[in-house]
Order: structure tokens, then sequence, then C-alpha cells
């Protein structure tokens, strides 16, 4: 393994050193005041590319902060690392793995190389091999076990091999064949597994065991019972599986232990991470919903992302201006939070997968060198669909006592117009951003009659940053587009804050200690290897586990 040891401490660099002494020099400008000094901020602060615009004037910045930040960028070789990623270089150095999620994208004439193979004509087999398989499901040529066509396809994954598929299915809805049901089966929980398929039949079922490793215990504990909810309305007949179950996945032998034959697994390669699956073969069940050519049009629209964040000059490249921003509210402003709300409602799922993709990827203390990092790194994502969360937690963001960074997706067009709804929710979104920059005053307040015992109840400070996200319409072009903005949103704040956005070894720890407590909720006798506080939980679980 080639561990890097160019290690340079972030804040030792001259270019963070500016970027604090601008701080100190531009507190006391709010957003009004920004606002008022120039009247081309809006429209000076926004950048577009691969048909999404992003206004970021309504953070606290100034020319020379973004021009500042911009040098950070470059004094971090964010333009040579980008390459490095794009060209299959390994630069996820504790798993020695390229990092090539765009290669899944790319054209069938691209040439990528990893260890001197070209990997876009075998991206492009399976691609071939997902578009016949979906072609045959969807007409009704595949059939299952007892002759009856498919109409259920129950994907079961967790992590990366769930959130991506289910955000897509839900954002796409609209676009995909409404004869057929899609589920999504992640939580070891068995109520996950019982009500998503309780009123299905097994005859008309497809599983779809989507695990990178074909090894992880939620997974594979649910493939299990779904094998044996299958033979059991199928007759008992084994060689029904062949039928209704396909997988996805890098582990060939396992899949092949599991008993699915490998005609009927569609591979993928370790220079995907599970993050960063959703446009491998991980999205079969959007194929099967959104059918090829809509899954066509998803990686057309991540492609056309990712030729804009290689090409474009930084200060007008959508994803590094999101990341950069974002690194200045989160390292200088302090901010522990990012609230993402799409103004659409089948984005449902879009925040929770971006959980995975930013905190995942860099929720990380150490550098890419091995030292603690000495400073703060991913802030924590969350967020939920406008207009919802206006009627939920919008009260903290708006008056609450520290800023949380918003970022509000919204679209031109919606996909199903009805009446004046979309006028009313896309309203929202620019009231929102506006009422957080610019809040109200107390005189504001006064002057509307409030009692004085009031003012202070109803006034707003404002100065709290948001970024707008604008774009045409929620389609399967638009929906890889938006992915990529975020993943390369990523890659640009993981290359500057120094760590690796590519491995998760903060998952391990838990998994490990839950696999040798697992035998120890059966057993007879009282569990005393723990901590006096992990004992008592487990024996009490023990004790009242039947009830
Ligand atoms: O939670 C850790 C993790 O490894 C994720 O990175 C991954 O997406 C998920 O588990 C599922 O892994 P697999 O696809 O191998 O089942």
């Amino acid at each position: 393994m080639s561990i890097e040891t160019t290690d340079h401490a972030l804040t030792d660099r001259p270019e963070w050193k500016a970027l604090e002494e601008h701080l100190v020099q531009i507190m006391d400008r709010d957003l009004k005041r920004l606002f008022s000094e120039d009247d081309q901020r809006g429209p000076r602060f926004t950048v577009e590319g691969a048909g999404i615009f992003l206004d970021y004037s309504k953070n606290r910045i100034t020319d020379r902060t973004v021009s500042l930040l911009l040098d950070l960028a470059r004094a971090c070789d964010l333009e040579g690392r980008r390459e490095r990623m794009f060209t299959g270089e390994k630069i996820n150095i504790t798993e020695d793995r390229a990092v090539l999620h765009t290669a899944l994208r790319a054209p069938r004439d691209a040439v990528v190389e990893v260890d001197g193979v070209n990997v876009i004509p075998h991206v492009h087999e399976v691609l071939d091999r997902m578009g016949a398989f979906a072609t045959g499901i969807r007409s009704g040529e595949w059939k299952g076990h007892t002759g009856k066509r498919i109409r259920n396809v129950v994907n079961i994954g967790i992590g990366g091999s769930d959130l991506g598929p289910v955000m897509a299915y839900e954002a796409l809805k609209p676009f995909s064949d409404r004869s057929m049901c899609f589920r999504f089966v992640s939580n070891v929980d068995s109520n996950d597994f019982y009500e998503k398929t309780r009123d299905l039949s097994p005859e008309e079922t497809l599983f779809i065991i989507s695990s990178k490793t074909f090894t992880t215990l939620e997974t594979m504990t649910n493939a299990h019972t779904a094998r044996e909810w299958s033979l059991e309305g199928l007759g008992g007949d084994e060689s029904a599986v062949a039928k209704h179950f396909v997988a996805v996945s890098t582990n060939k032998e396992a899949v092949e232990s599991f008993g699915i034959d490998s005609k009927n697994m569609f591979g993928f390669w370790d220079w995907v991470g599970g993050r960063y699956s959703m446009d491998s073969a991980i999205g079969l069940s959007t194929m099967l919903s959104v059918g090829p050519d809509g899954f066509a049009d998803l990686l057309a629209g991540f492609h056309e992302m990712d030729v804009h964040f290689r090409t474009a000059p930084l200060e007008s490249n959508v994803p590094v201006m999101l990341g950069l921003v974002g690194l200045w509210n989160r390292n200088f402003l302090g901010c522990d939070t990012v609230a993402v709300l799409p103004y659409d409602n089948e984005l449902l799922r879009f925040s929770a997968y971006l959980q995975q993709l930013e905190m995942e990827s860099n929720g990380k203390h150490v550098t890419l060198g091995g030292e603690r990092v000495g400073w703060d790194t991913c802030p924590v994502i969350w967020g939920e669909p406008g207009t919802n969360g206006q009627h939920a937690f919008y009260q903290m963001i708006h008056q609450g006592t520290k800023p949380v960074p918003c970022d509000f997706i919204c679209f031109c067009e919606a996909a199903n117009p009805i009446g004046d709804h979309h006028d009313k929710l896309v309203s929202n979104v620019f009231a929102q951003a506006e009422a957080l920059a610019f809040g109200k005053t107390e005189a504001q307040v006064k002057a509307e009659g409030v009692a004085d015992q009031l003012l202070p109840h109803k006034e707003f400070d404002g100065n709290r940053m948001s970024n707008v996200i604008m774009t045409q319409k929620l389609d399967p072009r638009t929906l890889g587009r938006l992915v990529a903005l975020y993943e390369h949103k990523v890659f640009t704040q993981g290359t500057i804050w120094n760590i690796n956005s590519f491995d998760q070894w903060g998952v391990e720890l838990g998994k490990v200690l839950a696999k040798n407590i697992i035998p120890q909720l059966s057993q007879s006798e009282a569990v005393t290897d723990h901590d006096s506080s992990t004992n008592q939980l487990i024996n009490r679980y023990r004790q009242h586990r039947h009830g």
C-alpha cells in the first residue's frame, strides 16, 4: 500500500491564514450591507454549468473571500488531484484503489485505465447486459418460475446499495413503469422485510440482492429470508431461485455460494465506492423502473457534470464553488450543520442519500498521511423537502442560536403540474432565502404595531446564509447532474481537508462488536465480559426477549 506522506498542515498554509485575517476584516459586514454596497451582487455570485444554476450570493462572502478560497483550493492542488481521480490513479490510498465512479458514466469510446486495462468496455458490457435484462422483465418476456410475469421488484441492500436506488426510484417516479411495484428492504429489522413483502405474490416477485461485498450482515440476513419466503411461496423447488433472484456485487464467489448463478449477476468493481455506486449495476432497480433509455439519460446527466467539473475554471465551476462556500461556512464561520432542502416532494430521500455521500466520505479525523486533523471536517448534513420542513424545523433556522447554512434546490417546471401549485411551492424557496438573509428588524416589527414586549420575539436577525440551486425539471438527466454536483463538492472539500474521502473505516468497529454480541443474546448464562453498562443492557434484553 502506498501511503502519501506529503502532509501539509492545512491551517499552517499562508492561504488559510489569509482567510483567517480576512474573516476579521469582514466580520461586521452583514448580508444586508453586502447587498446594499453592490446592486450586482446577485448576478456576480452565481455560477452555471451542466444545466445547474447556483446562486451563492446570500453567503457571508466578498470578492476577496472567493479569491482567497480559490487560492486555497489551488494551493491544495485541487486541479491536480481532480485529474488524478479522473485518470484512475489510486487516490484511495488506505484501500489502494482507484476512484472511478466517473468511468461508470463515460461514453462507450472513452479510455480510462486501471493497472493498464481500459475499464470502459467492461462498464458498457455490464450496462448492455442490464439493458437486455431490464427489457426482458419490463416486456414480460422474462417469466417467473410458474410462468407469470414479474410485477414486483424488491431491492435488498443497505447504505450505498440502498440509498441511491431508493432515492432515484422516488425521484423518478413520474418516469417509471407504473404497472410495476418497487420496494426497498434495507434494515435487518424483520419489520422491514415483513412490511415490504406481506402483500406481494412470490410468483410475481424478483429480488435484487445488492451488495458490493456480499457479506453485509443486514443484506445477507434479508437475502436468506427472501430466499425462504420465495421458495415457500413457490413450492420449495430450488430451481425457482434462478427466475426470482439476481445479484449485484463485486464478489462472484459469494454470490455463487448463496445460490445465484453468475449469469444472473451484474458486476462492478472495487474502484466504485458503495456511496458512489447508484450509477453502476447497483442502479439495476432504477433501470427496471425508468427503462434502459431513462437510465442512459441519468448517466448522461452525471457525465455532463463530470465534464463540467473536470474542465471549467475553478471560479466558474459549480461543484467547486459549492464546496468552497461550504468550507468557508464550516471552517471560518463555525457552522456545524448544513440543511439540504429540496423543493420537490419526489426528492424526499435526497438528504438521506447525501448524508451517506458527504458524512461517510468526509467525516474523517485523520489526514491522508495519518495525522490528526487540526480543523473541522464534514458538518452534519440533514434536511427534508420543502415546504414541509417550514412547518417543522425552520423556526430554528430563522431564530435559533446558530446559523444553519441551507441549500435550497428548486425546479423551474413541475413534473406533474396542477394549477398554481408549482408557483406557490417555488415562491417559498425565494421567500425563505430572502427572509434568512435580510431578516426583519425591531423597527420594522414595531412599525406593524406589535406590542413592545413582543418585539424581541418577532424580530429576525437575518444574516443567515443559503445557496439556491435551480434547474429546469426533475428528470433522469437532471438527477444525474445533481448527484454528480454533490459528489464533486465532496471531492473538493475532502481534497482541501486533506482526508481520504473514499474509505469508511469508521463503520467497522460497531459491526465487529455486534457480531460478538449476537450469540450472547441467546446464551443461558449471564454475560460479564463487557463494561458494566453493556453487560447490564445485554442481560436485561436476554431476560425479556421472549416477553
Ligand atoms: O456502512 C458501511 C458500508 O460499507 C457502506 O459504505 C456501504 O455502502 C454499505 O456498507 C453496504 O455495503 P455492501 O454494498 O457491501 O453491502
